[in-house]
């Protein structure tokens, strides 16, 4: 168990976006997640390129980068360009999920499989061993700020049986709803990394938060 954190910038006050990142630099958290979104594949819209940019060029810390978009297989060169350095993917919006795997492999970046509360993580058995991370998403992507999903526990579990099974060295990522009490059972369950906006970015001394989810 890794127990990685990882802020979502989707909270971020982005009136002070730069004043956030230096936060984060200066903080225990260990990556920047950026979620992207194109009012198809969720019915939200959020950043472009041009935020993963100017993200890179403050940021000391890799940036991973949660495509919630239609046929995220043409974008990956420019998030690649962007400064991207995990890529992840809707197993829901991947018609060719292998070959977009590859493909994020072929330029260089880790590679990350989400999957919408929904989407039962069998299905990802025959590409286990090919990916870095196992992205689940403990709300229904789209917005921050939404009540986390229990039913995650049990995909924590299913997940850690298949990377077993498999022989995969995939790192388990939760992403939604996760807050204080909810992210120490996460960890004890079996994830390596957990997402977390809201809760990070409203309170008043964000690191401190960061501090004790680090602390589980
Ligand atoms: C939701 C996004 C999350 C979001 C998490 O669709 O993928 O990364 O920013 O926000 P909280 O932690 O507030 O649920
Ligand atoms: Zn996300």
């Amino acid at each position: 168990m890794k127990k990685i954190i990882a802020p979502s910038l989707l909270s971020a006050n982005l009136a002070f976006l730069y004043r956030d990142i230096e936060m984060l630099n200066e903080s225990e958290a260990d990556w920047f997640h950026i979620d992207i979104m194109d009012s198809s594949f969720v019915s939200n819209i959020s950043f472009g390129y041009s935020f993963i940019q100017y993200v890179k060029k403050y940021a000391s810390k890799p940036i991973d980068v949660h495509l919630m978009i239609s046929k995220p297989e043409l974008y990956i060169k420019q998030c690649k360009n962007s400064g991207a350095d995990h890529l992840h993917v809707h197993y829901e919006a991947c018609i060719h999920l292998n070959k977009t795997i590859f493909s994020i492999k072929q330029y260089g970046l880790k590679v990350g499989v989400a999957v919408n509360p929904h989407t039962p993580v069998i299905l990802l058995q025959d590409i286990i061993k090919d990916i870095d991370f196992v992205l689940l998403m403990s709300v229904n992507p789209g917005f921050s700020g939404q009540k986390f999903i229990d039913n995650t526990y049990k995909k924590i579990e299913d997940t850690k049986n298949l990377i077993l099974k498999n022989n995969s060295y995939a790192l388990i990522e939760v992403d939604g709803g996760i807050n204080l009490e909810n992210a120490y059972f996460l960890f004890k369950n079996g994830a390596d990394i957990i997402v977390s906006g809201s809760t990070i970015f409203s309170d008043l001394d964000p690191k401190k938060i960061i501090r004790k989810l680090k602390k589980y």
